[in-house]
């Protein structure tokens, strides 16, 4: 039997010459006249390593990495296929401390399996949920989805289960399942890992909230700057309808369900669930006002699910193993796992899935290792561009959302960027104003125009024209966003301000530090 060599197809191992690695690696398997293949897996999520190369050994696998196109040669005379030793070698995959510190529930699969490999997929649990699903009535469906605890994991953590209930209950001639898979927010990287790597875990979970709300048609609506998830996606839709997974029977039964990839253009607010809906009828991704919910007239007026590709994917599980089962992970109501992306200015940056209830500092000082540059971690900027600063006080907080809520800040889609003492938090404030006046949609006025006005009261603080006036100044623009803006683009913008303001003055008055200094 040939040896399996496992080298990832995934855009970050792309990024850092996957694809140059697999070509030499194949040409070199040629020209030695060795019996190995190889398999272009999604990323096992250990983005310092990348490309990571595993070979399927007896004992299990073994990985090696970061591997570049010139180790090939050493790695091949040092016994690659039998997982001999090597500068590069990691040991054993399951062993090495940051993958076996995780608690691998929704990305069990991704970096184990050929990501469109449909026998890899049934192999490893897959399609276990849909067969269990289709044999039961919708109202059980959605009563286990309930009990499992789940909550949206695109941002607002929405509990999964009231959203298909809703659903389910609306009365309407054609339902909906839109998978949000916008991915806007800084150093998140969840969504489209799971697509490159298991495409599948995201089909079976949208037929499953299909079957359960009695919608026969769902899209995924993905980002232009993720070619190679869409064209994963695009396979293994084509894939799944060809084996009956999907189309006017599922898995034989008499649920049909059917789904499409639309590509959206590029703009944070089009992750809002009702601007998504707006460019997804072919609109200009502008934010609707809500009533109606989406679950009573959201996609062309009917009722929609929107939920985020974590949220999806994470169903299956829950309907192979139970709802107790994935309930019983995790802390308060904050049940189940979390892929937490760790990203920044980290020694050890990738995809780290675990039960809540971690602290923040074991995560970055313990997990993370720390800095690259070596240097003290001054902030850490938890859930995207909308969420808060954290500095290093706030590290006993553990990962759950009601714990973050009150500490003003936010898990959204479990981004974790990290800064050193290098950074300036007026600087990362002005940019949280900023960003907001880029990607602000227009429809309310305190995110139009006070993303605007917030840039130059940050300017103004810098320049040190009259600093405290223009500190009580910004304080109070950013309670007028956080209250009177139409959605969280608006209202949310103020957490890494004021965040940045009330954990790092004295970043705030530089004219009078260097004074005093003089
Ligand atoms: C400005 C803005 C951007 C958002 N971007 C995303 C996104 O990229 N992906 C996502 O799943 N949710 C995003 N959301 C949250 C969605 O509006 C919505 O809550 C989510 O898709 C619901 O799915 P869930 O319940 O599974 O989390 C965003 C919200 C706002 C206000
Ligand atoms: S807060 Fe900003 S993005 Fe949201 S509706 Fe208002 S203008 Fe649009």
């Amino acid at each position: 039997m040939s040896v399996k060599i496992y080298i990832p197809g995934d855009s970050g191992a792309l990024a850092v010459g996957g694809d140059r690695l697999a070509k030499r690696m194949a040409d070199a398997i040629k020209a030695r006249g060795l019996d190995a293949e190889i398999i272009r897996n999604g990323s096992r999520g250990l983005y310092w390593l990348e490309p990571m190369v595993e070979v399927e050994t007896g004992a299990g696998r073994v990985a090696y990495g970061p591997v570049k196109p010139s180790d090939v040669d050493s790695l091949l005379e040092a016994g690659l296929l039998q997982g001999g030793d090597h500068p590069l070698s990691l040991g054993a995959t399951e062993d090495i401390p940051f993958l076996k510190r995780q608690t691998r529930l929704t990305f069990a699969r991704c970096g184990v399996t050929d990501p469109l490999s449909l026998d890899d997929y049934r192999n490893h649990g897959g399609l276990t949920g849909l067969t269990n699903a289709v044999a039961m009535a919708p109202e059980a469906i959605v009563a286990q989805v309930t009990d499992s605890g789940l909550r949206g994991r695109g941002g607002a953590g929405f509990p999964t289960g009231i959203k298909w209930k809703t659903v389910l209950e609306a009365q309407g001639p054609q339902k909906y399942i839109v998978c949000n898979a916008d991915e806007g927010d800084s150093g998140t990287f969840a969504d489209r890992m799971i697509m490159e790597g298991d495409p599948f875990v995201l089909i079976e979970g949208m037929a499953i909230a299909g079957v359960a709300t009695g919608a026969t048609k769902g899209y995924v609506y993905l980002r232009s700057e993720y070619p190679h998830a869409i064209r994963v996606m695009n396979r293994a839709v084509e894939i799944a309808r060809e084996a009956g997974i999907l189309g006017a029977s599922v898995l034989g039964s008499a649920f049909a369900f059917d789904m499409e990839i639309r590509v959206g253009a590029g703009a944070y607010v089009c992750g809002e669930e009702t601007a998504l809906l707006e460019s997804l009828e072919g609109r200009r991704g502008v934010v609707r006002a809500k009533p109606p919910l989406p679950a009573h007239k959201g996609f062309l007026g009917r009722p929609t699910v929107i939920n985020n590709v974590i949220s999806l994917a994470s169903v299956p599980i829950i309907m192979d193993k139970g709802a107790a089962h994935y309930c019983d992970f995790g802390m308060g109501r904050s049940r189940g796992t979390i892929p937490i992306q760790i990203a920044g200015n980290v020694k050890h940056g990738g995809l780290f899935e675990a039960a809540f209830g971690m602290t923040l500092g074991e995560l970055i000082d313990d997990i993370a290792g720390g800095t690259a540059t070596g240097r003290p971690v001054k902030a850490v900027q938890v859930g995207g561009p909308l969420g808060a600063y954290f500095p290093r006080a706030l590290f006993d907080t553990p990962f759950d959302y009601e714990a973050f809520a009150a500490k003003d800040g936010l898990i959204g889609h479990a981004g974790i960027v990290v800064f050193d003492d290098t950074a300036d938090m007026l600087k990362q404030a002005r940019f949280a104003f900023e960003f907001c006046a880029v990607e602000s949609c227009g429809k309310c006025t305190p995110c139009r125009i006070g993303s605007t006005r917030g840039v130059e009261v940050a300017d103004k603080i810098r320049d040190g024209i009259e600093p405290e006036s223009q500190i009580t100044l910004m304080t109070d623009l950013c309670n007028t966003m956080k209250f009177g803006s139409l959605c969280a683009l608006g209202g949310f913008t103020p957490y890494p301000v004021m965040s940045a303001l009330t954990h790092f003055p004295d970043d705030f008055r530089p004219a009078q530090i260097s004074q005093a200094a003089e």
